[in-house]
């Protein structure tokens, strides 16, 4: 599918950070449906092996380019020589904690990095995007289920990059409307592909629930940590929107058919609809892997809500999408993938 003006761009996804957690599953959507792509990685946060691991699971060896999406003119090549005409991008860092504490490192590669990004691909006609934005772009103090035009705010530099990105996307597509652009807000994806050949390889201690309860139950760490028991949630633990990573990769495959026919730019949550507390995500995975998960209930993690999910509507009626997979899929397949990789990509 043509996307260039010009006519010089083609039908190749280019999907930046594709050796990551959520971007390596987007590749296995991409090629089941059909689609030509290439990876760009800097390996910041990846390990070449999950190339191995994609040609074992879609049966062919993907076109990946190591390189940093913070260089333009490689990028203007890149989306020249593959002829892409959509790029889905993943590549940024992710970390809340190491934001706070290193806001330029932040600033530079999320927002410098995605204008960089941008920038190539106006000189090269490409104006298909696909932005992983996130839940954290919501203010803390709106009722649930979230809504796309509920309150924006965010509240580390993690989450205003997120932010500045999105209303920098909102302008150049208001400035130039040949832009099509969507940026999907996910909730908490969690699991992994079910050969568990890929899934999350935190380095180090993991910040996020699901790999560290991944964690205990192989015997990695002695016991979860549960960070509060006195929110106003049922059960007093914080509450999320769990979302399988596949479901989530399926859901950037739905939202490009959707900017294929459809220019201009919108947000969508991707996210189940459901909350789940900390407690009951314990026991479906204990349920899951046959053992006995040991916790003890602490302080509340610094800037943690009580809870957070999403109104699904927009995603349904847009992009024709909704999450598929149950709480149990999730954790089976983490589990899966925990076990047979207790050390992830090593
Ligand atoms: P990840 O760290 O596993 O993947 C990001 C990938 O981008 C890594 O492979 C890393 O090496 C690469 N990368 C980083 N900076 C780069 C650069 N300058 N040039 C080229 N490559 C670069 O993270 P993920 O969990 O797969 O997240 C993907 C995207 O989704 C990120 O933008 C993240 O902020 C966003 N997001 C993630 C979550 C989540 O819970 N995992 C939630 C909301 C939003
Ligand atoms: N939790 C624990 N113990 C842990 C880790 C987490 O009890 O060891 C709790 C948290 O307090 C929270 C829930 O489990 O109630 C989920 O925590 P995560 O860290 O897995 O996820 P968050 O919702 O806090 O954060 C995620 C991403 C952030 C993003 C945010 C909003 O990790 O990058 O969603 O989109 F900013």
């Amino acid at each position: 599918m043509a996307s260039g003006a010009n006519g010089s761009s083609g039908d190749t996804v280019l999907v930046t950070g594709g050796l990551g957690y959520i971007g390596s599953h987007a590749c296995v959507a991409l090629a089941e449906a059909g689609r030509r792509f290439v990876i760009v990685d800097n390996l910041a946060n990846s390990s070449p092996r999950v190339l191995d691991r994609l040609q074992r699971i879609v049966g062919w060896r993907p076109d990946f380019v190591e390189a940093d999406i913070g260089d333009g003119a490689r990028m203007a090549r890149v989306l020249r020589e593959h002829r892409v005409g959509a790029v889905m991008h993943f590549a940024g860092s992710k970390a809340v904690g190491e934001s706070v504490a290193l806001p330029l490192d932040y600033y530079r590669n999320n927002v410098a990095g995605t204008l960089a990004l941008l920038e190539a691909m106006r000189a090269q006609a490409v104006r298909r995007l696909i932005f992983s934005s996130s839940a954290t772009v919501y203010a803390a103090d709106n009722a649930m289920p979230l809504r796309e035009d509920a309150a924006l705010g965010a509240s580390n530099p993690y989450g205003r990059s997120k932010l500045f990105v999105e209303h920098m996307l909102r302008d150049l597509q208001a400035a130039e409307p040949e832009w099509a652009i969507a940026c999907l807000r996910y909730f908490n994806p969690v699991g992994a592909h079910p050969s568990a050949l890929i899934g999350e390889s935190p380095r180090g201690i993991p910040n996020n629930l699901v790999p560290y309860i991944a964690q205990v139950a192989v015997g990695r760490r002695e016991r979860l940590s549960v960070f509060g028991g006195d929110y106003g949630t049922a059960d007093g633990t914080g509450v999320r929107d769990y979302v399988h990573v596949l479901d989530v990769a399926e859901g950037h495959v739905a939202a490009l058919r959707h900017l294929e026919r459809a220019p201009g730019w919108v947000a969508v949550n991707l996210g189940t609809g459901q909350g789940v507390s900390v407690l009951e995500i314990l026991r479906e995975y204990e349920r899951a892997s046959g053992i006995p998960i040991p916790f003890q209930v602490v302080q509340r993690r610094p800037g943690d809500i009580a809870q957070c999910w999403a109104e699904v509507a927009r995603a349904r009626d847009l992009f024709a999408w909704r999450a598929r997979r149950d709480l149990g899929e999730m954790c089976a397949d983490s589990w899966r993938w925990q076990q047979a990789n207790p050390d992830g990509y090593g």
